[in-house]
């Protein structure tokens, strides 16, 4: 009976001390023996990461000095100048799309590119029409038409003024591929414009 009564009482105290120590405060959660239960996984995509810390982050970066299999070539050229003048001669390493691939491509730049770009190349995109983003290229014009398709590139993967880059978005394939799908409208819509207004080059600034 004694014996009991000690163990009883041994169990109280060990339960106060419990029930004290974990009402400690509301913004220490104490010692997380299940990390993943306790942090999310998930985190905004332009946030620091602060839980690299934790060791519990996926990042699907390749280690450092290393590429992806079956991903294309690093990009070298640095983002100045003479980078973007350099990126002239920049080819597209890819085989011209079949139309399934251009049907994607199309898919990525509707996503990606329309929001400013609008769904035409003309720059009448929400964010351009409604005046968020000013200054939007209007990728009809013959500047645009004519511009190689490595400074595109360069563009894309660096950024232009108003233009943020889409390197995290997009892989280096799927950039070449959305440059094809531009270059693929460009061409049927210039070849729109010519059988319309008999001379597009008069007409474009
Ligand atoms: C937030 C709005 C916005 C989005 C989204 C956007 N662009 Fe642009 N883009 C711009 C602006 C603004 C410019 C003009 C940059 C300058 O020359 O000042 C531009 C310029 C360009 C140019 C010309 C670059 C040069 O070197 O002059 C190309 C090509 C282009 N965009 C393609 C794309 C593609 C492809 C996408 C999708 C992957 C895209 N843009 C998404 C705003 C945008």
């Amino acid at each position: 009976m004694k014996k009991t009564r000690i163990l009883l009482s041994f169990i109280i105290v060990i339960g106060l001390i419990t029930l004290v120590e974990s009402c400690d405060s509301k913004r220490e959660p104490g010692k997380v023996y299940m990390p993943d239960m306790a942090y999310s996984r998930a985190y905004e995509a332009y946030a620091p990461n602060n839980l690299a810390k934790e060791n519990i982050n996926y990042n699907p970066a390749p280690v450092e000095g290393t590429i992806r299999r079956g991903d294309l070539f690093p990009y070298n050229l640095p983002d100045d100048s003479t980078g973007y003048r350099l990126s002239a001669q920049v080819k597209d390493p890819l085989p011209p799309l079949d139309s399934v691939q251009m049907k994607e491509a199309g898919r990525l730049f509707n996503i990606n590119c329309a929001i400013c770009h609008g769904p035409n190349l003309n720059a009448q995109g929400p964010l351009a029409t409604g005046g968020k983003i000013p200054a939007v290229a209007n990728l009809t014009l013959a500047v645009y038409v004519k511009m190689p398709v490595g400074t595109m590139f360069h563009s894309i993967t660096y950024g232009k003024n108003n233009m943020g880059s889409y390197a995290s978005q997009l892989t280096r394939e799927q950039r070449w591929m959305v440059i094809q799908y531009v270059k693929s409208r460009q061409a049927e819509l210039s070849a729109g414009t010519e059988s319309a207004t008999g001379d597009s080059t008069t007409t474009t600034k």
